[in-house]
């Protein structure tokens, strides 16, 4: 019998150092809060997608840049026990692995500062010498957290070369060059669809409307999470409406990389999967990852998410 492929999802993203501190409120400018708790854990954006997509049991192959120093060595060491491919994280001399000092509060919600630190330097060249890596992947995942150019180098290479992009614009930015690349998956919050497509996306917008928008920007597939709301999805054809797991969330820190990881790794792994499948499948480890604090160790993997999307569809 042949060997069955495992399914190559390739992230081009961050790696941070996460210094999450606990507190009763978020601090309004100007403002010192106590923490009650400091906790010092891997995180980033595109690292929390990669091993959402991993525990999915998706081969996950990253490209991205940590400082050439402990603290960088260290988060090689623990990518590759989660089984992530490291060949492409460069070391950079002189500079400090990302972070992100990140509050949360007792409802869960969270303020979030990042200092790209060796984020910033992966350059478009960097993704170049490392177009096979996209080119032979069955899906490409991206964020915002590394210079805009360099995103937009591996999504050409992916449009090229007709690789799916699952794309994540977070943290937004005003500078990138929608309508110029294909998307085929954008996956955003409320705030930045609105920010995007210029107008509120809610579940009474209207439908024609904002196809005719995705047509221009060329966004095959708008994927809206709201949070406790249900999930909506803009395709060509039509909008489909996803229900949530209806969870006390503890630390959303997270949640939508948990998202973008588990339905990427699940769209590479079968193509014809439906849509609303993805979506609930992802919107189960979405909710899961609130859980509990910390970005990577509540992500769920592939049995759990499996078992909770059963009881789920059961009720
Ligand atoms: O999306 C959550 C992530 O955002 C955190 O892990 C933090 O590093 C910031 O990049």
């Amino acid at each position: 019998m042949p060997e069955s492929k495992l399914s190559i999802v390739t992230v081009v993203g961050s790696l941070n150092i996460d210094y999450l501190s606990s507190v009763t409120h978020l601090p309004a400018p100007g403002d010192t809060v106590a923490a009650s708790q400091l906790r010092i854990l891997f995180g980033g954006k595109g690292a929390n997608q990669a091993i959402a997509a991993a525990r999915q049991g998706a081969k996950v192959r990253f490209i991205g840049s940590v400082g050439d120093d402990d603290t960088g060595r260290s988060y090689l060491d623990y990518m590759t026990k989660q089984k992530i491919e490291t060949d492409n994280i460069l070391q950079r001399k002189n500079i400090t692995t990302g972070s992100a000092m990140i509050a949360v509060d007792q409802k869960g919600e969270n303020m979030i500062v990042v200092a790209a630190g060796a984020n910033a330097e992966i350059s478009p060249d960097d993704i170049r010498q490392a177009a096979d890596q996209i080119s032979t992947a069955d899906i490409l995942v991206l964020q915002f957290e590394i210079p805009l150019a360099s995103v937009t180098t591996a999504i050409k290479i992916a449009n090229k070369t007709k690789i799916p992009v699952v794309l994540n614009p977070s943290p937004i930015h005003d500078e990138f060059p929608w309508g110029e690349l294909i998307i085929n998956y954008l996956v955003v919050n409320a705030g930045e669809a609105e920010v995007i497509l210029g107008m509120p996306i809610t579940s009474i917008t209207d439908r024609s409307q904002v196809q005719s928008l995705l047509a221009k920007l060329k966004i095959k597939n708008l994927i809206v999470t709201r949070g406790s709301k249900s999930t909506l999805t803009f395709t060509e054809q039509t909008v489909i409406e996803t229900p949530t797991l209806s969870v006390s969330p503890v630390d959303t820190v997270g949640a939508g990389d948990a998202f973008c990881g588990t339905f990427a790794a699940r769209l590479a792994e079968n193509p014809g999967t439906l849509l609303s499948d993805l979506v609930m499948a992802a919107n189960c480890a979405g909710a899961l990852t609130t859980l509990s604090h910390g970005a990577q160790d509540p992500i769920p993997d592939r049995e759990t998410t499996d078992a909770t999307l059963q009881d789920f569809q059961a009720l």
